[in-house]
């Protein structure tokens, strides 16, 4: 059996024994099935005679980053560790002294790195409520670094160089489900919360300042774009190719 199975059976035992440690060679022997299945009925018979609290909670870290190693190792095997981008062009206006200039900064050989970097951002809850499991896992990138060749241009002057933009601390929310009646693994929720500040630094030639400051304003928010592609495409495939192989598992 693979980790992301006994995540969930372990999980259901953490809710079912509380705080009472159980060790994972015995999640399968049908005496722990069994107990898993009493306290099952029982936590719900408490469910529905209770107003108050109609569901059962447990932090389950360690499970947690069991399963995001694996999606981290996904990433890396895919290739998708670094993904390359698609060419950008930005046009901008600036006025000076009545005069308006007008210019454009093209974005070649793109790229974000450290896509498999993602990692828990606080304690991963899992509740349990009607034969159904509901499991929320804060997500967080501390850096992601795009980086592009650009090639500048306002009026006559042209600049080249590469540019690579830090973005700190990106978050997301993901809400996986698993409904106990038929087994079935769902991603419910998988949701880029915020993109940190990024900074731009330059390699090549030195900038000049005023046209830093209009290429800065152009490219923040191409590079926040840029993360929010990548993230929702290729992290949420990694996360949609780890609950689609738990539902094989657990269905043959
Ligand atoms: C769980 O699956 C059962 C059987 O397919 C279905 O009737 C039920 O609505 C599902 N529960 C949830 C919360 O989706």
């Amino acid at each position: 059996m693979k980790p992301l199975i006994l995540l969930f059976f372990v999980c259901l035992l953490h809710i079912s024994y509380g705080n009472s440690e159980v060790k994972l060679q015995n999640v399968f022997s049908a005496e722990s099935l069994k107990k898993l299945y009493e306290a099952l009925e029982s936590s719900e018979l408490r469910s529905d005679s209770s107003s108050v609290s109609p569901s059962s909670t447990a932090v389950i870290n360690d499970y947690a980053d069991n399963v995001i190693s694996q999606v981290q190792s996904l990433i890396v095997e895919k290739g998708l560790d670094t993904v390359e981008t698609p060419d950008a062009q930005l046009s901008f206006k600036r006025k000076f002294a009545l005069i308006t200039y007008k210019g454009s900064l093209k974005l070649t050989e793109g790229s974000v790195a450290s896509v498999s970097s993602i990692k828990r951002d606080g304690d991963v809850v899992a509740s349990y409520s009607n034969k159904y499991l509901s499991i929320q896992v804060p997500l967080r990138y501390d850096v992601l670094d795009v980086n592009y060749k650009y090639r500048a241009q306002i009026m006559k002057i042209h600049q080249t160089g590469r540019v690579i933009g830090k973005a700190s601390s990106t978050t997301l929310k993901v809400d996986v489900g698993l409904n106990l009646t038929n087994l079935v693994v769902d991603l419910k929720e998988f949701a880029l919360e915020d993109i940190g500040n990024i900074k731009l630094s330059f390699k090549g030639n030195k900038i000049d300042d005023w046209l830093l400051k209009i290429i800065t304003n152009g490219l923040v928010p191409s590079f926040k774009g840029t993360i929010k592609k990548v993230v929702n495409e290729k992290l949420y495939d990694a996360v949609v190719t780890v609950v689609e192989s738990l539902n094989k598992e657990l269905h043959g």
